[in-house]
């Protein structure tokens, strides 16, 4: 396809040997869960998408739908748009049907083939934009292609789903400061934040009847046993989640259901009965929290739109 290219920054096997070796070791056991996403994670955490007790997809595709007018008059004309964490990218779709000549797409993946499909799918849909994809990971320093072949009068990251909720403050901090300086003075953040809300349906959302979000867990085990040759035992860990409410997020976890002993990567590593890993965290906001972290990142707060139950919030950020 002639307005499709494609960049693979190679997010390295050696990263996940290395953070997975790393993290097993701590005395709270953790996986960063940016390896949920191989190709089997990355269509598992779609059916989540889907499920009934999963309100944040639906709330923020429905904010999208009713505010997209204003929201592209604010990215404005032959504007660059880079997701980061761009999935299946049927969201940004919404902002293609209605932005005056946006000049490029950039989305930003971990999860290649995943990506790559979700990438041509648009570059065929949208054949006068042209669409650079890459497979890479956002919370490292990226050297993204330089784009050149239409003029840009604005570059605006595009961050749904409340993505930003699996970093720590610390961490939300720098991902603010390095969007900054990729989109520059005047560019501009459109971001899907998750709002506090009554912890049951917090619960139910990472709890679903069908178990979805536990096969989404348990996945993680199941790489870790393909590519780096561990020996888990699926039916021995349970996936456990729950909101905290002092932390304000909900964490994952895989609970270990017996003493054993696992090895990965060669190393061995001792579980006893009642011990997690620690695989998720999703930070839930108010808007003056989520203003701070963005204002510290090097962001102002434009505009803010919600559904009428504030359970979900899109906001435009830009840069001073
Ligand atoms: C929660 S899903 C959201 C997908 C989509 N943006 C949405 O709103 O439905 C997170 C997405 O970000 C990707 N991802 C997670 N951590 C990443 C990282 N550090 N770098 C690049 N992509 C990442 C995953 O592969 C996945 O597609």
């Amino acid at each position: 396809m002639q307005n499709l290219d494609f960049y693979d920054l190679k997010p390295k096997l050696s990263d996940f040997r290395q953070e997975v070796l790393v993290g097993l070791s701590k005395p709270q056991k953790s996986i960063p869960p940016k390896f949920f996403y191989d190709k089997q994670g990355s269509e598992i955490f779609e059916q989540i998408c889907e499920l009934e007790e999963y309100y944040p997809t639906r709330t923020e595709l429905a904010i999208f739908k009713q505010h997209c007018e204003e929201i592209a008059a604010l990215m404005g004309e032959n504007c660059l748009i880079v997701e980061y964490g761009s999935g299946s990218s049927e969201k940004i779709r919404i902002f293609l049907d209605v932005l005056k000549n946006p000049s490029a797409y950039m989305p930003i993946d971990i999860s290649k083939e995943h990506m790559l499909r979700a990438s041509e799918e648009v570059a065929r849909a949208y054949p006068k934009l042209d669409v650079l994809s890459v497979c890479g990971d956002y919370t490292q320093k990226l050297i993204l292609p330089v784009y050149e072949k239409k003029p840009v009068k604005t570059k605006v990251i595009f961050f749904p789903g409340n993505t930003i909720g699996n970093l720590d403050y610390a961490d939300a901090v720098e991902l603010f400061s390095q969007a900054a300086t990729l989109v520059g003075s005047g560019g501009g953040m459109l971001i899907g934040i998750d709002m506090k809300k009554d912890p049951q349906i917090l619960h139910a959302a990472y709890n679903d009847a069908k178990g979805v979000t536990a096969a989404f867990n348990l996945n993680l085990l199941v790489r870790m046993n393909r590519d780096l040759s561990a020996n888990f035992d699926l039916s021995s860990f349970s996936h456990y989640a729950f909101y905290s409410p002092k932390s304000s997020r909900i964490e994952m976890h895989l609970v270990s259901l017996k003493n054993q002993v696992v090895s990965v990567a060669k190393q061995e590593f001792e579980f006893s009965k009642g011990e997690s890993i620690h695989t998720e965290n999703s930070y839930k906001f108010n808007l003056e929290e989520f203003q701070k972290v963005a204002e510290e990142g090097g962001f102002n707060l434009v505009k803010v739109w919600s559904d009428d139950n504030q359970f979900f919030s899109i906001c435009y950020l830009s840069v001073a």
